[in-house]
Parts: C-alpha cells; sequence; structure tokens
C-alpha cells in the first residue's frame, strides 16, 4: 500500500503511464481508492451518465456560458465517460478530457472518436503554468478530502490562464460533510463554504446555482468562477 506523498502509478503494473503524485495531501491512498471504486462501476456509470443527453439542460448552458467563450485550451478534468468533453468539442471549444480511470478514457475515444482524451490525475496536470483557458471539474472534486481541496485548487490555479474560467459541479449541503455516495465516499458543500476556497486559490465567483433535491437527486450545485491575475 502506498504511503502519502509516494507516486503511485494509477496505470496499474506494466509500463508507467503517468504517477500522480503528491506532495504534502494526504489524499495519494483515497485518488487510488476512488479509481478502483469507479473502474468497478464504468459499465454502470456510462449506462446512467455518460451521454450529455442525461445532463440537466441548465448545467449544459452554465457550461457552455463558461467555457465556450474564449480561444484556447479548456481541460475536462475528471471526465469520466467524456460526454462533456464531447459537448464542448460540439460548442468548438478545444476541449481535453482527462481522468485517472482507464475504462472510461478507452470509452470516451471509442465514443468520440477524434476528441482528446489520456489518462491522468488532475493532482498533477502535466501543462505548463497558465496555459490553459478553463478548465471542468463535474463532480470530479466530489470525493477529494476537503482538507486536500486547496491543493487540487492550486494545481488548478498554476495551470489556467488569469481571466481564464473555472466550472465545477458539486453535492450542496448545509455544511460540509462526507456521505455515502454509491461509487466511494463523498462530500457535500455549502455553495458559500466551496466559493471561499476557491478565493483562497485565487478564483473569483462569477456565477452559481442550485438545484434542490427531489426524488431522484439529492441537491446539487454549480459554481463558475474566473482566476485572478498573476
Ligand atoms: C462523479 S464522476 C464525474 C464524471 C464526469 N465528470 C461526469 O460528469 O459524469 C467523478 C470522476 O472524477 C474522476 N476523478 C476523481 N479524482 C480524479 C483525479 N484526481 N484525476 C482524474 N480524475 C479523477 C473519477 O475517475 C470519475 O470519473
Amino acid at each position: 500500500m502506498p504511503s502519502p506523498g509516494h507516486a503511485i502509478d494509477v496505470a496499474g503494473s506494466g509500463p508507467r503511464q503517468f504517477s500522480f503524485w503528491t506532495g504534502p495531501y494526504s489524499h495519494a491512498v483515497n485518488l487510488a481508492e476512488v479509481r478502483d471504486a469507479y473502474a468497478a462501476m464504468a459499465d454502470r456509470y456510462i449506462e446512467l451518465f455518460g451521454t450529455s443527453e442525461q445532463v440537466h439542460a441548465e448545467d449544459l448552458a452554465l457550461i457552455g456560458r463558461h467555457l465556450a467563450i474564449r480561444p484556447g485550451r479548456v481541460l475536462d478534468l475528471g471526465c469520466g465517460p467524456g460526454h462533456l468533453t464531447g459537448y464542448l468539442r460540439s460548442l468548438g471549444v478545444d476541449a481535453t478530457g482527462i481522468d485517472m480511470v482507464p475504462e472510461f478514457i478507452a470509452y470516451a475515444k471509442t465514443t468520440h472518436p477524434g476528441v482528446p482524451y489520456r489518462l491522468g490525475s488532475m493532482t498533477d496536470l502535466d501543462v505548463a503554468d497558465h496555459s490553459i483557458a478553463g478548465i471542468l471539474a463535474w463532480y470530479s472534486l466530489i470525493h477529494l478530502p476537503p482538507p486536500d481541496l486547496d491543493g487540487v485548487l492550486a494545481e488548478f490555479r498554476r495551470a489556467i490562464v488569469p481571466g481564464g474560467t473555472l466550472v465545477v459541479g458539486f453535492f450542496d449541503g448545509d455544511r460540509v460533510e462526507a456521505f455515502d455516495h454509491k461509487v466511494v465516499t463523498a462530500y457535500r458543500w455549502p455553495v458559500h463554504e466551496f466559493s471561499e476556497r476557491l478565493a483562497r486559490a485565487g478564483f473569483t465567483e462569477v456565477e452559481h446555482q442550485r438545484r434542490p433535491g427531489n426524488d431522484t437527486h439529492r441537491p446539487l450545485a454549480a459554481i463558475a468562477a474566473v482566476a485572478a491575475g498573476v
């Protein structure tokens, strides 16, 4: 079992495709746990959530409104089956999907030929400083233990250009707390607390939306935020 601070070969044995690190975080083991949990449920996840038709129209509109507005590369981090990367490409965005689950990346490449996807971790983006115009992290930060969120947002801030936009989707709640997500433990966040974390990392909220829970889904939230100048 790897210990915190050690690189983990998320591609498993065989040729090392990438490793993620990482530094002082406590979540190195958590990432492997999350990857393995999604890998085990990849087919079911794809069936339930794997097309942009299964995404709420308000969410698609928010994503397009904030990420299809300027030239430059956009990263869909934790892209899962890759449907939102495909959606962004359909809007003319130079989008790349990145996920740490090989099953998702293989599915995305087959389903969206011509769209770039790669195996990787959002904790170590392997891109030059301030080279990315926008980042989508759609329900991909939900499994991060709250103390680890700042480090990941700092990596986003390193990668994104001043004025670039970050869009995040997550589970809404009255307080930061863990809950039993079907795949693996996740955390809900009050919008204002998530927004404060973004501000601490150098992102200014420009819009948020919330959708109350109902019989089929938990309360949901999304924030669009712009990177401050360096
Ligand atoms: C709830 S799913 C969301 C997938 C997709 N964005 C969607 O909207 O359907 C969370 C995704 O985040 C990915 N993920 C979590 N942590 C990651 C990390 N550190 N690097 C890359 N992907 C990550 C998981 O593998 C999973 O595909």
